[in-house]
């Protein structure tokens, strides 16, 4: 992907694009201190579902009258600008769903229901979010498949000195992380991971739900082959989303859900499915959604990526350094105990050798909050900076956004 100099951002220029901003809440200026569960939207993105629907609108892809060329022509240039935002060779291989989860079921039942059986192993990490761990391990236990996950060590890495363990377990065929982790914020080895799914003849999956708003995702430099995200995490509208997968692999599977515009012919004897990425959108898609998507993903790109990371990076180390102030703080990943620098990232972890303690619960999704709170507070904890360690400390949940 092209890297292009960035201005830094103006984020009160930018506050003024969100009319949510414009009010007041218990009599003081709104804060939003929620956007990793989902973002609020800028007037760029609202402008565009209103004129869209005002002037645009009608069902895509089966009609030909005017508006419904309009409305086709303005859904698929969403789909080349999300497919560029990735840097997708080829927007074809872009597939818009309803969301992550949905990108990750359909990867989860329409690869794995014909890819996998007893003797294969699916490898998630326990740093997953619910939903790229709970569909790969139904669908190992449907399939007969082995289902395992990576550890993490005491800073909240992935231990990848596991994976020789792990490779013993039989014959790996999928690997599914997230690129950036919503319980810790850490930016995972996807690129490593990726390789080493490779060699093993395995599928490489990407939860990009948490990456895609701040961070700059190039699926060919990741070399994955499948990478999932979400609208409404990046000032776009809700019910949308996309798969990116590899053509190849597309191609070779079968639809994930039936009836609409994925088929191409329909007889009593026999139906046949029509060309990616159609093959994947079944029924009347979120049409005014996906066309919104598009224009956040123009409005993050006049930002500049790059500047939305500076700028998040500059404030986490503001955050740093009033939190050391707390007595009792204690953080968590590299970017915590390197400042925020996150060219320190690589080995920080491992430096200190240690190995987590088996008798430990490994850190799963929480499945309800008093199992996360018991948990949370069975688990040992790395003080960062603690000035007045008199209280105890506790980690926060591995569940979050
Ligand atoms: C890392 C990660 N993956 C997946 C998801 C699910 O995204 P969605 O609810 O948009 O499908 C989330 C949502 O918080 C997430 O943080």
């Amino acid at each position: 992907m092209a890297v292009t100099a960035q201005t830094k951002l103006d984020a009160r220029k930018l506050r003024a694009d969100f009319p949510i901003f414009e009010q007041e809440i218990r009599g003081k200026p709104l804060a939003y201190l929620d956007s990793a569960v989902s973002s609020h939207k800028p007037r760029q993105v609202l402008d565009k579902l209103r004129t869209f629907y005002e002037t645009s609108y009608a069902n895509v892809h089966r009609g030909v009258y005017t508006l419904s060329e309009i409305a086709t022509a303005e859904y698929e240039g969403a789909r080349e600008k999300v497919a560029q935002f990735v840097n997708a060779p080829d927007a074809r291989e872009l597939i818009f769903t309803h969301g992550a989860t949905e990108s990750i079921n359909l990867v989860a039942y329409a690869w794995g229901l014909d890819n996998l059986g007893p003797g294969d192993v699916v490898v998630v990490t326990e740093l997953e979010h619910h939903s790229n761990f709970v569909p790969w391990q139904y669908i190992a236990k449907r399939t007969g498949a082995t289902f395992t996950a990576i550890p993490l060590d005491e800073h909240g890495e992935l231990r990848l000195d596991a994976l020789d363990e792990i490779k013993r377990l039989g014959t790996i065929k999928v690997v599914a992380n997230n690129l950036v982790s919503n319980a810790l914020g850490t930016i995972n080895p996807v690129e490593r991971l990726a390789a080493w799914a490779h060699d093993q003849g395995a599928i490489m999956v990407v939860d990009a739900a948490q990456a895609a708003p701040h961070h700059a995702i190039d699926v060919q430099q990741l070399d994955c082959d499948f990478l999932a995200f979400s609208s409404h995490k990046m000032c776009g509208p809700t019910s949308v989303g996309a798969l990116w997968g590899r053509a190849s692999l597309l191609e070779a599977m079968a639809p994930f859900n039936l009836g609409g515009h994925m088929i191409r012919s329909v007889t009593l004897e026999e139906t046949t499915w029509g060309q990616l990425p159609y093959k994947f959108e079944a029924g009347t898609q979120p049409i005014a959604e996906a066309v919104g998507f598009g224009a956040a993903v123009d409005y993050i790109n006049d930002i500049g990526i790059g500047a939305i990371e500076e700028h998040e990076r500059e404030l986490l180390v503001y955050a740093l350094e009033r939190l050391a102030d707390v007595p009792g703080f204690v953080g968590y990943n590299h970017l915590v105990q390197h400042r925020g620098d996150p060219s320190a990232r690589r080995g920080a972890g491992s430096r200190h050798g240690r190995r987590r303690d088996p008798r430990r619960p490994p850190l799963l999704p929480a499945a309800d909050d008093q199992a996360r709170r018991r948990r949370d507070q069975s688990r040992e904890l790395l003080p960062v900076h603690n000035p007045g360690g008199d209280r105890p400390a506790r980690r926060r949940p591995a569940q979050g956004p």
